[in-house]
């Protein structure tokens, strides 16, 4: 569920027309909804009420301060994969007892960022690392709490770029080689093992492969505490899909009657990492049609927004729902909708069948608010776009457009070329 609605003919953000927005802002815009965030996040607090809990949202689904500040004062906790990330959790006021740190090449400096900082704990992806997290640790005199990222090797059934939970893949450690790492980490003098970690992939709409790597995961759990290994955290990561299309992905509450029951009387505090089912649907972005071109055998909408600012349909051949600010009666064709972009990749949708459009009309690319403007990039030269999150009949800049004297503001000329 979500606020983007037609009141009439006129598509709303929460309570505001999108044309209103789109008008005073400027295009391309990433609108968000207070009310959207809200809402979903508060579906996994309600879901898992029962159960001790962390839900610790995956910041790289969508970063931006207010998206986080709004989390934080709800609760939330952090899941992060970079020094980058764990700056912006902190700033946001989110405790650092609420953070995990999962990703395969964390750095020494980021290492010693996140021990500085007391975070919950290192979701640890190799043995390599393990020993680096030690010596870092050791230096800085230290006990560094920390989980193994198991991998149970589970089929998400989702896109292969996104899908993580494999042998084939780089993330975690086999779980036939978890019971070895553990006890490599707990003879490790300055490491505290407290956790188990997985994680799976993304855009999982079937509840199968989180019921099946829980009940693996499980195995293990029990398996490390019969070994006297004090787990005490049990990460199950994120991964739970959202509409785009005509999928009807598990909710949140779904997810908790499948699991929880697993858990029985075992005392760990779930820890939850979702990205995606908090911030996608919460998030739309709104572009301009430029110009219409008629091509061999097919119309194309050419937009302000290009494959720099939503690298989805490009990278994934992801569906987005795009839909006009303003419905009309006009008769539909079958059009490509494509970006400035100088590369034939750059499209929010091909084929797609759509009332006529004319150039100066907005269109609204649905479901955008994960991993849209934090993949986003400046390519061809583009500043970083707008983002304004509503609530209610309120709303604000969360982001200022970029200038032209962004994209340079950290490149130097050599003396030698002065
Ligand atoms: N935890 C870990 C360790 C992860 O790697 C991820 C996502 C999440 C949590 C959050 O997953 P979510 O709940 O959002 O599914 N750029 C791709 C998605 C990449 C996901 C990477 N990891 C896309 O646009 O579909």
């Amino acid at each position: 569920m979500h606020f983007f609605n037609y009141k009439g003919n006129e598509m709303y953000a929460e309570d505001v027309p999108v044309r209103l927005l789109a008008k005073k802002y400027g295009t391309p815009l990433y609108i968000y909804s207070y009310k959207t965030l809200l809402r979903h996040f508060t579906a996994y607090k309600d879901a898992f009420k029962n159960c001790p809990n962390i839900i610790c949202y995956a910041l790289k689904a969508n970063s931006n301060g207010a998206v986080l500040r709004l989390l934080a004062k709800n609760g939330s906790g952090a899941d992060i994969v970079s020094g980058g990330e764990l700056f912006r959790a902190l700033r946001a006021g989110i405790p650092p007892e609420k953070i995990v740190y999962a990703g395969v090449g964390k750095t020494t400096e980021e290492i010693r960022y996140a021990l500085k900082s007391r975070i919950l704990m290192f979701n640890v992806e190799s043995k390599d690392e393990l020993r680096e997290i030690d010596r870092t640790a050791g230096k800085m005199r230290l006990k560094a709490p920390i989980a193994l990222r198991i991998n149970p090797d589970i089929n998400a059934l989702t896109h292969p770029y996104i899908s993580t939970g494999m042998k084939k893949h780089k993330f975690g450690i086999a779980i036939e080689d978890a019971i070895e790492n553990y006890r490599i980490a707990s003879g490790l003098k300055n490491i505290a093992v407290i956790g188990v970690h997985k994680h799976i992939g993304s855009q999982i709409t079937s509840i199968s492969p989180f019921v099946d790597s829980m009940k693996r995961i499980l195995v293990l759990v029990d398996e490390l505490q019969r070994l006297d290994f004090n787990i005490r955290y049990l990460d199950i990561g994120g991964g739970l899909g959202i509409p785009y299309h005509d999928e009807t992905p598990p909710v949140p509450a779904d997810m908790a009657k499948n699991i929880l029951p697993l858990l029985k009387e075992r005392k760990l505090t779930l820890i939850l990492e979702p990205g995606r089912s908090i911030a996608g649907n919460a998030g739309i972005l709104v572009t301009k049609t430029l110009y219409l071109k008629k091509g061999e055998g097919k119309d194309f909408i050419i937009v302000d927004a290009g494959m720099n600012d939503l690298m989805r349909p490009s990278l994934y051949s992801a569906y987005h729902h795009i839909l006009p600010a303003v419905r009309n009666r006009r008769r539909k064709i079958t059009a490509d909708i494509v970006g400035p972009i100088c590369e034939s990749g750059d499209f929010l949708a091909r084929e797609r069948q759509i009332h006529g459009v004319k150039s100066g009309e907005y269109l609204v690319v649905m479901s955008a608010g994960a991993y849209g403007m934090s993949m986003s990039s400046n390519y061809n030269s583009r500043p970083g776009i707008a983002e304004v999150m509503v609530n209610g009949r309120t709303h604000g800049l969360v982001r200022r457009r970029g200038e032209y004297k962004d994209l340079v503001k950290d490149e130097e000329i050599p003396g030698y070329l002065r």
